[in-house]
């Protein structure tokens, strides 16, 4: 049984104060002190200056992580609900594999048989396709679909759980068997007037064997209720619907296996791809975030620590340039985390503002495939996957 942690109060005025104090960011981000806002469906407080409500979600504030150490401690950490949390129990819940890619019949796990099986710890990012989609429009003018998000749809944490290659093998899976789905326990999804059913999404098998966890603990304590618990698919680097929340079931089939996840949403669509849209979508792509309330205020003349952090569902991000006058130089930033794949790393740049005005600041990163944040993202009509250069507005006085 889960109740919210005590942590996840209100962030202290103090410590806010001790912060600017310490030669921080100057000015205090713009706090309400009004009761933490309520997203239909979550269960654990959203106090205004942790997080953003956006419909059924909740996104992380950036300024909110500074701070925070390379992981993102569960009050803050982002949540996307098709529907809303359901409180289970782990006494009654139970994990049924089953499916014509298995040499018997279905097989059962309680939570207990689960736990009792050698268990993997792993550090690991989750991030929303969707993440910094909102930027598609905000900054390139274009026209997409769905939640936007600024950067806040991800969130870093020490996952431990069971393979599920080990569950899969335990449950008899055969040679044939190419798709995996899991299943969650939360309510179908209906939009349009269109009932898509529970929350689902094929792996291959390939990925489900190789690192994907059935997750039950997050930063060293069972899962909280809106990330999962008892137990989910955790899938690291790729995008965050493949990590099934609250999962209930899983097929194994010798056949590939679609659901709307697969070929409805979580494709590219649009001008530059094919007419029936890209491949399903896998990995996330790389960003970078300041963690700086949009709008900060800094005193012309003052020294100051600009921090942020870069990430890549691609490999390890090898490294991060600023450039505080609006893209025009670039400089590179000092990386506090070694690189890692699946993690994200910790970088800052002093700066010291002369002129007061409106800047922009930029942070671009560059991960061990190669993959450079460009200038403009490439548009799909449901902006998954932005990867651009975030223009971060603040203002010198
Ligand atoms: N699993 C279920 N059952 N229902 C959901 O709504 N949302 C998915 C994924 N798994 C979802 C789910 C999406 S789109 C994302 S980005 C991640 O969960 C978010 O995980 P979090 O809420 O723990 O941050």
């Amino acid at each position: 049984m889960i109740t919210p942690s005590p942590q996840s109060r209100l962030l202290s005025r103090r410590r806010l104060v001790l912060a600017a104090a310490a030669g921080a960011v100057v000015s205090l981000p713009s706090v309400s002190w009004a009761r933490p806002a309520a997203a239909p469906g979550i269960v654990k407080p959203l106090p205004p200056e942790l997080f953003t409500v956006r419909g059924t979600n909740a996104e992380t504030k950036w300024e909110a992580l500074r701070d925070t150490g390379p992981l993102t401690p569960v009050d803050r950490f982002f949540v996307r609900n098709h529907t809303s949390t359901p409180r289970l129990e782990a006494d009654t819940w139970s994990l049924r594999i089953w499916g014509d890619g298995l040499r018997g019949g279905p097989v059962s796990f309680s939570y207990r048989q689960l736990r009792a099986l050698p268990s993997v710890t792993r550090t690991a990012f989750l991030e929303c396709a969707g993440n910094g989609r909102g930027f598609y429009t905000s900054q390139q003018g274009d026209e997409v679909t769905g939640t936007p998000w600024t950067l806040g749809a991800i969130g870093a944490a020490r996952w431990r759980g069971a393979r599920l290659g080990d569950v899969l093998r335990l449950a008899g899976i055969t040679r044939e068997a190419v798709d995996v789905m899991p299943r969650g326990l939360d309510d179908p999804y209906v939009s349009g007037g269109v009932d898509h059913g529970r929350v689902r999404r094929p792996l291959p098998v390939a990925k489900a064997m190789d690192d994907v966890l059935l997750a039950y603990e997050m930063n060293g304590a069972p899962l909280p209720y809106d990330h999962g618990y008892p137990v989910r698919v955790l899938a690291p680097s790729w995008i965050g619907i493949a990590s099934v929340k609250w999962v209930g079931d899983i097929e194994v089939s010798a056949r590939s296996l679609g659901s709307p996840w697969n070929t409805e949403f979580y494709r590219l669509f649009g001008p530059a791809y094919p007419p029936g849209g890209s491949a399903p979508l896998t990995r996330q792509t790389v960003k970078s975030a300041f963690e700086l309330a949009p709008g900060a205020v800094f005193g012309a003349g003052r020294t100051y620590r600009l921090s942020g952090r870069s990430w890549s569902g691609h490999g390890a991000v090898l490294a991060v340039e600023v450039s505080t006058d609006g893209g025009a130089h670039w400089r590179p930033a000092r990386l506090h985390d070694a690189p890692r794949p699946d993690g994200w790393v910790r970088w800052s740049v002093p700066w010291r503002p002369e002129a007061p005005g409106r800047a922009a600041l930029l942070a671009r990163a560059t991960d061990a495939a190669g993959h450079r944040q460009p200038e403009r993202s490439v548009p799909n009509t449901q902006g998954y996957l932005f990867d651009a250069v975030v223009r971060h507005p603040v203002t010198v006085k």
